[in-house]
């Protein structure tokens, strides 16, 4: 057993308007309210667009709802003219607490790159939030360079060249298991956590058994208790099934710490 709160998240990704966000906030509060659901013994997040942010956080304060907020993304510039950016400092007056860096779709889509994810969470830091670094390798990638040389790389080049370095979690999600239906087995991602959690032991020290390392990809309520009972694996980022107030809250009741 560790002391590392387990992490159930929801990135939402470019799904649900405002008033749809509110909908689902609102679901939310009730599914996730039941009596087995013990906040001391796990966290509970959500990635909204952009554009959603307020009205959830006005929602979440209203309600006193123990439901933490993230932003998907964020800019590694802090203002200025950089058209359509968002900033960190944006971000946190609105209390958001977690930001998704160097999704696997921002990496694909928007060609963000290793040196441009780095600079994304040092914004974040600057800003006071906790960057959930994202990492995971292609199909291609896994034939050619095996399950976890991909992900290393990835986290200890986000981390490498700060000053000091801030609270973080790592979300490992392979590429081929994203919105595919096909799930990595829960030994292979706690394969992948473990191999991470040693690389970050060998780079950094003494942070690494402090540091949350999720699983993400095709998680469902139906799949998710393998991953969440091995040592390594401090939760999940969950995609798709997130959208449904149900599903993603019986996710959330799977944690491990309830059952222990
Ligand atoms: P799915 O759960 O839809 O596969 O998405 C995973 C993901 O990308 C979460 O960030």
């Amino acid at each position: 057993m560790t002391n590392r709160i387990p992490l159930i998240a929801g990135n939402w990704k470019m799904n649900m308007d405002h008033l749809q966000a509110i909908a689902l906030i609102q679901k939310l509060s009730w599914t996730l309210s039941d009596a087995d659901h013990d906040y001391s013994k796990v966290e509970v997040a959500v990635f909204p667009p952009f554009t959603d942010l307020r009205s959830a956080q006005t929602l979440i304060d209203a309600e006193k709802f123990e439901l933490a907020l993230g932003a998907q993304d964020i800019s590694k510039h802090d203002s200025g003219a950089f058209t359509g950016e968002i900033s960190g400092a944006f971000l946190s007056k609105l209390n958001t607490k977690y930001v998704l860096v160097g999704h696997s779709e921002r990496r694909q889509y928007h060609s963000e790159d290793d040196s441009v994810i780095q600079q994304k969470v040092a914004a974040a830091w600057r800003h006071n939030l906790i960057p959930i670094i994202c990492v995971g390798e292609t199909l291609e990638e896994l034939e050619s360079e095996g399950q976890s040389a991909v992900p290393i790389r990835q986290t200890i080049a986000a981390l490498s060249g700060h000053d000091s370095l801030g609270e973080f979690v790592i979300a490992y999600e392979p590429v081929w298991a994203i919105g595919t239906g096909k799930v990595a087995t829960p030994e292979q991602a706690s394969e992948v956590a473990a191999a991470i959690r040693k690389a970050l032991s060998e780079s950094f020290g003494e942070v690494a058994s402090q540091t949350r390392i999720l699983y993400g990809g095709s998680v469902k309520a139906n799949n998710v208790a393998g991953f969440l009972l091995h040592e390594d694996v401090d939760g999940v980022l969950v995609g798709g099934a997130s959208l449904d107030a149900e599903e993603f809250s019986g996710i959330a009741r799977y944690q491990k710490h309830i059952v222990l």
